[in-house]
């Protein structure tokens, strides 16, 4: 990378990075497109990356269609794929531990321990390979956002972060690599944390804040084959409940499992 990125960087040409762990769907075309208007030279990366996965199952049947993608990034105009493989990323076991602040533990960090140290680790190992000026990420997972700012924040890194917006099925469903392993009846039961998600967008200024998150539990908890683990109004900065509708920066999260596959889910209200 270093190599062949170092003379477009002599030459003062914007380097965009877009890290991603392959199965790639609309949603990453998406943010290869928003990359493709800011900068000269748009990066990819594919890294299945396990240091974040807390489930070994879930790392092992993490979907890697790798012709599949190849051929999306070039039709999406990508310039370069960047696949490493584990050893060259992870030659020997690394310690890693940053201060992302107290909302890593909250919401996924709850449910998916040292998830979030897991990709600030493989983002910054990324960023030191690429030394991207601008860095494109999906909203779908909010919190990841947030972490990866945080760690911008934290070690000074001379790099801006993009935030792109959720990609949807005509139905509502977020667009996940994971998406492929919902059964049929999954897919349908899927919806409703796009529906739970737009019931609170809708209903915001009518009800309250603890009336809302009651009947979007009530709708979620109704769907068979769905298992919630939260669904939250928070706050968009700490993600800690929010209790005040005026406040200017508020998104609401869920996660949940499908029959076998976790989901998550947000909208920002404002
Ligand atoms: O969002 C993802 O696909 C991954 O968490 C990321 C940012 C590529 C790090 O492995």
């Amino acid at each position: 990378m270093k190599s062949l990125l170092g003379p477009i960087k002599l030459e003062q040409q914007r380097i965009a990075l877009v890290p991603t762990m392959g199965a790639l769907h609309k949603g990453h075309v998406s943010l290869v497109k928003m990359a493709q208007q800011q900068a000269e030279v748009v990066v990819c990366s594919i890294f299945v990356n396990p240091t974040q996965f807390t489930d070994p199952k879930d790392l092992e049947k993490y979907p890697r269609p790798f012709e599949h993608d190849m051929k999306m990034l070039e039709e999406a105009g990508c310039h370069v794929v960047f696949m490493p493989s584990v050893t060259e990323m992870y030659p020997t076991p690394e310690e890693w531990h940053i201060d992302l602040g107290p909302a890593e533990f909250l919401l996924e960090g709850e449910f998916r321990k040292g998830h979030y140290q897991g990709v600030t680790q493989i983002v910054k190992k990324l960023f030191d390979a690429v030394s991207p000026d601008v860095a494109f990420f999906g909203q779908k997972d909010f919190q990841q956002v947030l972490m990866i700012k945080n760690m911008v924040a934290w070690f000074k890194l001379p790099v801006q972060i993009v935030s792109c917006p959720i990609i949807r099925e005509d139905d509502g469903l977020a667009m996940s690599s994971r998406n492929i392993h919902l059964t049929a009846s999954d897919r349908e039961n899927a919806l409703v944390l796009s529906r739970a998600l737009n019931y609170v967008k809708d209903n915001f200024s009518a009800l309250s804040i603890p009336e809302l998150i009651e009947n979007a539990k009530a709708l979620i908890n109704a769907t068979p084959g769905v298992a919630l683990d939260y669904f939250s109004i928070a706050n968009g900065k700490t993600l800690l409940p929010e209790e005040d509708k005026s406040h200017q920066d508020i998104v609401v999260l869920v996660a949940a499992k499908v029959g076998e596959t976790r989901l998550i889910d947000n909208m920002i209200l404002r």
